[in-house]
């Protein structure tokens, strides 16, 4: 019989009709129900056994973790909560759990450990919920972009260009490591590598891609994204991925506005098409919540905070404005802040974009027009000749979700600027000559994709919304 998914089989009719499900057990209980998942939805459900319709031997065999494959009838569900259940028929262990090994009990476990078994945390409702709802957002970006006429381009994940300077990158070599060919000087000798020159893991697919924005128009790149710091923190990956959008003619308002609409289309999908995971996941951030003292939590629960993004404009502010506001406010007076804001030119740090989103606007912040000094050299340079025209999105309880720019399409501005900075302008060549041959305004944004999905399933570790994190010191599975 072919096999139906739980989700469809939830809402069919129950006619006494034969069906097939396969799937994992959750839990048996007095040898009669079983709560079975195939991770089509967050929903079990419940095969009843009929007293002495299937043998002893077999009984045994259902222990949480095992695979069966069912085949009864459906019919209506007397138990509360649940429309169907399936009279068991036919029943088959695909595959055998054996109890006293299986690491997932029905019982809570810690999200700690079950990063320590990440290859079985995906049978969580946890886990599994937060990926179904990785994969919508995944198909909305896609779906937002195709209904505006971007397309999607892929930039190479292996780079030869380090210039973008977002970050320490990893290399890529086929060199030996214990007997590399090196130089007279005793350097190592890249021109025998794999590439005949230095390579590395790319950290941004910009650069690239706004070479195919000044000639297809807008686009956008979405793949993984690579970054070698030291970060242990809970909104870094070593690797991540990243949605990057670029576009011909755009200025930096035109570039806030798409990225404003961008995040609320995908938050309103998700509110749309994700409503079951939703609701489990907001119970799940609820539960934490009641851990944490009362100061800490926050105001509104999971589901009302993405309506709320949904809903209302984000709050648009120069970063010399945000400077006034952190300098004059309570925890800066108070000396609260870890790294007090003294003058303008410093960097924000973490600690203010949430006090600027969660305190004092109480809504998501777009900030604009940095000073030149601390943000990437591509960054449009505004007339005041301190600042250039970037812009953050910041998020609560995220910090920054997006960062991107209205780029420098001017040639002798952007030279300048490189060599300022001393930048190879020799691997920087053919990024120059983009504003040598029918440069145009343009502008783009990165928005890190496991940054959105914490924001949109209350998970709070960037950890546990990626099938296998990677960060310092872990490379497992
Ligand atoms: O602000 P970033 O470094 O910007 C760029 O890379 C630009 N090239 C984007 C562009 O204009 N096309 O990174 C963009 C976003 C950040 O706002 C953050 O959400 C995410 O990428 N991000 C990370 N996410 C997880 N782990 C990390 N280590 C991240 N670093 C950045
Ligand atoms: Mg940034």
């Amino acid at each position: 019989m072919k096999r139906i998914k739980i989700k469809e089989l939830l809402l069919t009719k129950p006619e006494g009709q034969t069906v097939t499900v396969k799937g994992w057990v959750r839990t048996f209980r007095n040898n009669q129900f079983i709560s079975i998942n195939d991770g089509s939805t967050i929903n079990n459900l419940q095969a009843v056994v009929e007293l002495n319709s299937i043998d002893d031997e077999t009984l045994k065999r259902i222990t949480t973790g095992a695979c069966l494959s069912i085949t009864g009838e459906l019919i209506p569900s007397p138990a509360k909560g649940q429309a169907v259940e399936v009279k068991v028929k036919l029943l088959e262990i695909l595959g055998d759990s054996d109890a006293e090994k299986f690491p997932l009990q029905p019982k809570k476990h810690s999200l700690e450990f079950l990063r320590e078994i990440a290859h079985l945390r995906s049978r969580t409702n946890t886990f599994s919920a937060v990926m179904r709802v990785r994969h919508a957002m995944a198909f909305a970006v896609h779906k937002f972009f195709n209904d505006r006429g971007f397309f999607y381009i892929h930039t190479p994940i292996i780079t030869g260009s380090d210039a973008e300077g977002a970050g320490a990158m990893f290399r890529v070599t086929t060199l030996d490591a214990n007997n590399p060919p090196r130089n007279e000087d005793g350097t190592i000798n890249f021109k025998e590598d794999f590439f005949g020159r230095e390579t590395n893991l790319t950290v941004s697919g910009q650069l690239e891609g706004e070479t195919y924005a000044l000639a297809l128009g807008d686009i956008y790149t979405f793949g993984p994204t690579f970054r070698a710091e030291n970060s242990n923190t809970t909104r870094h990956l070593a690797e991540f991925w990243m949605i990057e959008p670029e576009m011909a003619f755009y200025d930096i308002n035109d570039n806030m506005q798409l990225a404003q609409e961008f995040l609320q289309y995908l938050v309103r999908y998700a509110l749309e098409n994700c409503a079951e995971d939703l609701e489990f996941l907001n119970k799940r951030a609820q539960e934490e919540e009641q851990t944490k003292p009362q100061e800490q939590r926050s105001e509104l629960g999971l589901i009302d905070r993405l309506k709320f993004v949904a809903d209302n404009d984000f709050q648009r502010l120069s970063y010399t404005e945000a400077i006034d506001i952190l300098k004059n406010s309570n925890p800066n007076k108070k000396k609260k802040f870890q790294y007090l804001v003294e003058e303008w030119g410093v960097d924000l740090q973490s600690e203010h974009e949430r006090f600027l989103v969660e305190k004092h606007f109480k809504k998501p912040v777009i900030l604009y027009n940095y000073p030149k000094d601390i943000k990437a050299f591509y960054m449009r340079q505004n007339d005041d000749d301190k600042t250039v025209a970037a812009m953050d999105v910041l998020f609560p309880g995220i910090g920054e979700i997006i960062g991107g720019s209205q780029r420098e399409e001017r040639y002798e501005r952007l030279l300048k600027r490189v060599n300022e900075l001393h930048l190879p302008e020799k691997d920087l060549w053919w990024y120059l000559d983009l504003r040598k041959f029918g440069s145009a305004p343009h502008a783009g944004f990165g928005l890190g994709f496991e940054r959105l999905i914490l924001f949109v399933t209350g998970m709070t570790n960037i950890r546990d919304v990626i099938a296998y994190p990677r960060f310092p010191g872990n490379a497992e599975f």
